[in-house]
């Protein structure tokens, strides 16, 4: 039975399948991000195969970024690969015409696969369809595709086109120069292009099998050739009640590839003659077999609640984040994934700050390929901080390419005030991302106890970032301290805020880090020491931080215990902002209000002090949390989806359980809510991220502060359990929650803390504590 969990469909008894009952034409783009599917190579929208007005088709492959003059770089919109064109006895499919009955269409986030079926009626002709296509997983080239087409009333004539058309664009911008279009042994179709600048060659091959029902029909395609487009034609007459199968075959090489062996034409060509042997179950299950044993055997999450929203919720949210994360080490994950044209494809503080967590406590291995990805852009870190005339390395706030120094775009949309279009200052003044990727970078180390990335990768991270900081903080001889000018903090309406709390005690936590990693290096590991001391004079650097880390200015608690989130806030008007949150459209308040009208407004975009007190909980009581909760969550409007993860968690830890549970839905239905408008351009990393945080770190209680390991669960009023695993200093442990107690076990011996008190747990052995 199908039912509406959120805003879109979902089944009453498939815990893993999302869908729609209707064509929904006007929503399309919505359901092309929610349908994603990808392999953290390749990433292709959940567009239909036949063409119809509003849709956005785009195909991505991670890290071939191209940028023209006066534009920002970006993923290149590939040739599309999935379009398939059926006419019956001369009239083209389209559900625009004739009668659909028994629509339906899903994704299978097991595995990946979409499944669509129906019937068509187009005067006398009934068809029934069933479509079928998946990215693989155990091969991260291929795109495999199938139609069965069973004619239910008359015998008839289906022509069907399929092939590489190139003639998409990144809403216009075309990257891809005319191609080499050619057939290969009279059966394969291949396209090979390459990107206007950067020069990333592309190599795209399709290959396609046709049965009628059992019995291979060995046809060779019409070859049709346009500009940048490519098709295989193919004539067959079915008689009633038969099933003809079309089989899509493709793949997609690119010459930045680190498995390419000859060149992406030549290997692109061997691996589909050898592939296209294989039939669709098979490759399927091959695909489903990595999902299986690599992906959800190592990220479990079981909610038993008294619907399954929840874990639909979670099982989209990991399905998404593990179909986006690179499977190497020179890319990274874009804010919208490979979901769609938003953002452009770049990596923001999303990465370390949201989704992080989930990587290092799910298959830290993938988490270390971000981490080396910063690593590699040290090169770009440190061209941004020379260009600002500062040391060390500072982070973009928009990252693409490795040696980019910064990709946040320039303009953004129109000032109501002026009409003119808004200078976007992020690039520049959004600094605390080179705090934020420090953070990640140790949250990494503690976590997974890689004391090997540490030495060679992980603390000169940690100290090029304080190395900038150190050159980035200024003095303020009215204070007698250092301070921080002129900055955007996580709430991106305060476009010149000084002192912002959050990016002050972030930039304080990485410069005493930094001396710490100092100390330690030279008491423990010369080695590591005398490498890193050629390039950064550690011993200069070291009296540096201990002076500015002691003299930077901290905005303490006032008497209200009120931690001031700049400066300037606490002075500023407020204003009722239930308008604002209560709306569906993100950045509803710019009907009302201009930046610079905002800039001195009580008004906050996303969690900013909330985020700081989130995640420096150890230096904070809970009374401050809880003051400055009531402070700050009635003024903040959620413009962003990076809010509601914070907030839910908080709550939960406040002790304010019905807030935390509607925390959790918002964040649940950013993407699979009702809001039409929400996904277009890609759905949201981090607010999935954010939903695995909300139910492992908040109902779950998962911690790994200063303390290390702590577990203290809540969970939410109308769940009967909650049970996941997460990887900790290498050792997977297992958690069980009910309302009354909780039990915790492991193959290897570990250690955690509950409250006060501390556990030692053996291997195999169950620790149940009564909560
Ligand atoms: C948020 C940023 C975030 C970016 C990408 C913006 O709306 O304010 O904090 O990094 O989106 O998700």
């Amino acid at each position: 039975m199908v039912y509406m969990l959120f805003g879109i469909s979902t089944k009453k008894d498939d815990d893993w399948w999302i869908g729609v009952t209707a064509l929904d034409t006007p929503h399309l783009s919505k359901y092309e991000s929610l349908m994603f599917q990808g392999n953290g190579y390749l990433g292709i929208r959940g567009s239909l195969e036949e063409h119809y007005l509003n849709e956005k088709r785009d195909m991505f492959v991670l890290g071939t970024f191209d940028k023209f003059e006066n534009e920002a770089t970006e993923l290149p919109n590939l040739p599309d690969i999935v379009n398939i064109e059926i006419q019956v006895n001369g009239k083209l499919l389209s559900l625009n015409h004739g009668e659909t009955t028994d629509y339906q269409r899903g994704l299978n986030l097991r595995n990946g696969e979409i499944i669509r079926s129906f019937n068509w009626q187009n005067g006398k002709d009934k068809l029934h369809f069933e479509f079928r296509r998946f990215v693989s997983m155990s091969n991260c080239h291929l795109f495999v595709s199938q139609v069965k087409i069973t004619p239910l009333s008359e015998n008839v004539r289906l022509q069907i086109k399929s092939g590489i058309d190139g003639q998409q664009t990144n809403s216009g911008t075309q990257h891809f120069v005319e191609a080499n279009k050619r057939l290969f042994n009279a059966r394969f179709v291949q396209m090979q292009t390459q990107t206007q600048n950067s020069l990333v060659k592309f190599a795209l091959t399709e290959y396609h099998r046709l049965f009628l029902n059992t019995s291979e029909l060995i046809l060779n395609p019409r070859l049709q050739l346009e500009r940048r487009q490519i098709f295989a034609n193919y004539s067959i007459d079915v008689e009633k009640n038969k099933c003809l199968t079309f089989v899509k075959y493709a793949d997609v090489f690119a010459s930045n590839d680190k498995d390419l062996q000859v060149n992406v034409s030549k290997d692109c060509l061997k691996q589909l003659e050898h592939v296209g042997r294989e039939d669709y179950q098979k490759l399927l299950a091959d695909s489903t077999r990595v999902w299986e044993d690599k992906i959800w055997q190592n990220s479990s999450v079981e909610i038993s609640s008294h619907n399954n929203k929840p874990q639909i919720a979670v099982n989209y949210a990991r399905y998404q984040l593990f179909a986006n994360v690179p499977r190497d080490y020179s890319k990274n994950i874009g804010a919208k994934g490979m979901t769609g044209e938003g953002y452009k494809g770049h990596a923001f503080w999303d990465t370390e700050i949201f989704m992080m967590p989930f990587f290092m406590m799910n298959i830290p291995s993938y988490a270390h390929n971000l981490l080396i990805y910063r690593y590699l852009n040290l090169i770009g870190a440190q061209k941004k901080a020379r260009q600002g005339g500062y040391h060390g390395a500072q982070f973009p706030w928009e990252a693409a390419m490795p040696e980019d120094a910064e990709s946040a775009p320039l303009w953004g949309s129109a000032d109501i005030i002026t009409g003119e279009p808004m200078k976007i200052l992020s690039g520049e003044t959004e600094i605390h991302v080179t705090g934020d990727v420090a953070f990640g970078v140790y949250q990494y180390i503690k976590n997974t106890g890689d004391q090997e990335f540490a030495r060679r990768m992980g603390y000169e991270i940690i100290l090029q970032c304080a190395k900038f900081w150190a050159s980035r903080v200024s003095w303020n001889v009215s204070i007698d301290q250092f301070e921080i000018i002129d900055v955007i903090g996580p709430d991106e309406y305060k476009e010149h805020a000084s002192n912002n709390a959050f990016t002050n005690y972030m930039v304080h936590w990485c410069m005493r880090k930094g001396a710490e990693i100092i100390t330690q290096l030279r008491r423990d590991d010369l080695i590591t020491y005398d490498k890193l001391d050629k390039k950064m004079d550690l011993s200069k650097l070291f009296k540096e931080l201990i002076l500015k880390t002691s003299k930077l200015y901290l905005p303490e608690p006032n008497n209200k215990e009120i931690i001031a989130q700049d400066d300037n806030y606490l002075s500023y008007p407020r204003i009722n902002v239930d308008k604002y949150r209560a709306s569906d459209n993100v950045s509803e308040i710019f009907r009302d209000f201009d930046l610079k009208q905002l800039d001195k407004l009580q008004v906050t975009k996303q969690a900013d002090v909330l985020l700081l007190l989130l995640l420096f909980e150890d230096d904070f009581s809970k009374d401050i949390i809880k003051k400055n909760w009531d402070y700050y969550e009635p003024k903040t409007i959620h413009d962003s989806s990076l809010s509601f993860s914070t907030h839910a968690i908080l709550a939960n830890d406040i002790g304010l359980y019905n807030k935390a549970f509607e925390y959790f839905e918002k964040n649940c239905q950013i993407d699979l809510g009702t809001n039409m408008n929400s996904s277009v351009k890609g759905i949201h990393m981090a607010g999935l991220a954010g939903t695995w945080k909300i139910v492992i770190e908040g109902f779950g209680g998962i911690r790994t502060g200063k303390e290390g390991l702590q577990i203290q669960p809540h969970i939410p009023s109308t769940w009967n359990s909650l049970k996941y695993s997460i990887v900790w200093q290498g050792k997977r442990i297992k958690v069980l929650v009910t309302h009354t107690s909780f039990s915790v076990t492991s193959d290897e011996k570990f250690e955690f803390s509950y409250h006060d008190h501390n556990y030692h747990v053996e291997p195999k052995e169950k620790v149940l504590i009564a909560i």
